[in-house]
């Protein structure tokens, strides 16, 4: 498959097994891009997405990669070069979500969250950024969330690690303008993957959310995230440069 926004292109996308990633990996894919899919640790998962999207007429490649691991980040872009040379787009997708209530959360799980979703993406781009310059540029996007903009209860290590994304993009963006490469974010409010499943499940939950919830919708879809995020990559966004855009339902305009 070679026409579409993206023909040409090399993308990378984290937590490409699942969610918000494999939308993402699916959509830049039929719009002509060569996807590395990245998973955390099944290969199998990485190579189902990877083989679905072939027999939709795209092209893909399955890998794992524990983010937190910088010299696995390092092999990784080495192996996605390696099939597919060099790398144009980024998507750091990949992340965890659970509650780290003050003073009743084990050490690890503090740290493993800080982990994955700050030095994650930092780990990924730090790895790609010199592929991209190789190629005289590039694009990225990372996920930030509604939760880097307005506290929620229980969640302080999540929503602080989603504000350390929107900052991080800010000042990736302006350090690597110059160089043609745009560093930008979304911030999706409740979208449904896998991520959230219990709390869909939980009906009490959900009334509470929806009454918080400007719009109809209260969660949002994969697919409302990945047409954002390939906008971002797409040229049709190239003055854009260290943004994080909200992409949540209204929530953060209501409450904040
Ligand atoms: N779903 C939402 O409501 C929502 C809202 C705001 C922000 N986000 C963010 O969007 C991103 C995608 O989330 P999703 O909802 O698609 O969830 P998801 O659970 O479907 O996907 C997250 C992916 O990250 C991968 N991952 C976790 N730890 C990893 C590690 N150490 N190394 C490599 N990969 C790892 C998982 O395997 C999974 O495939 C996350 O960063 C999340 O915080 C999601």
């Amino acid at each position: 498959m070679t026409a579409g926004r993206f023909a040409g292109k090399v993308a990378l996308v984290t937590g490409g097994s699942s969610g918000i990633g494999q939308r993402v990996a699916e959509l830049l894919a039929a719009e002509g891009a060569r996807v590395a899919v990245v998973a955390s640790s099944s290969l199998a998962k990485a190579e189902a997405v990877a083989a679905a999207i072939g027999e939709a007429g795209g092209e893909a490649k399955g890998f794992v990669t524990d983010v937190r691991e910088a010299t696995a980040c390092e092999r990784l872009v080495a192996d996605v070069e390696r099939a597919f040379g060099g790398i144009d787009l980024l998507v750091n997708a990949a992340g965890v979500f659970y509650g780290t209530p003050v003073a009743a959360t084990a050490p690890t799980d503090a740290a493993q969250l800080l982990d994955i979703n700050i030095a994650g993406p930092w780990n990924v781009a730090s790895a790609v950024v010199p592929s991209m310059r190789r190629r005289g540029g590039g694009r990225i996007v990372n996920l930030s969330s509604v939760a880097g903009v307005v506290g929620v209860k229980g969640m302080a290590l999540y929503c602080a690690s989603k504000a350390a994304v929107a900052m991080m993009t800010r000042v990736m963006g302006a350090e690597l303008a110059a160089e043609g490469i745009a560093v930008n974010a979304v911030a999706p409010g409740n979208t449904a993957t896998p991520m959230n499943a219990a709390v869909r499940a939980d009906t009490a939950m959900v009334d509470a959310m929806r009454a918080m919830t400007p719009s109809p919708d209260v969660f949002s879809d994969v697919s409302d995230m990945a047409g954002i995020i390939l906008f971002l990559l797409s040229e049709a966004a190239r003055p854009v440069y260290g943004a994080t855009w909200l992409a949540d339902e209204g929530f953060a305009a209501a409450v904040g």
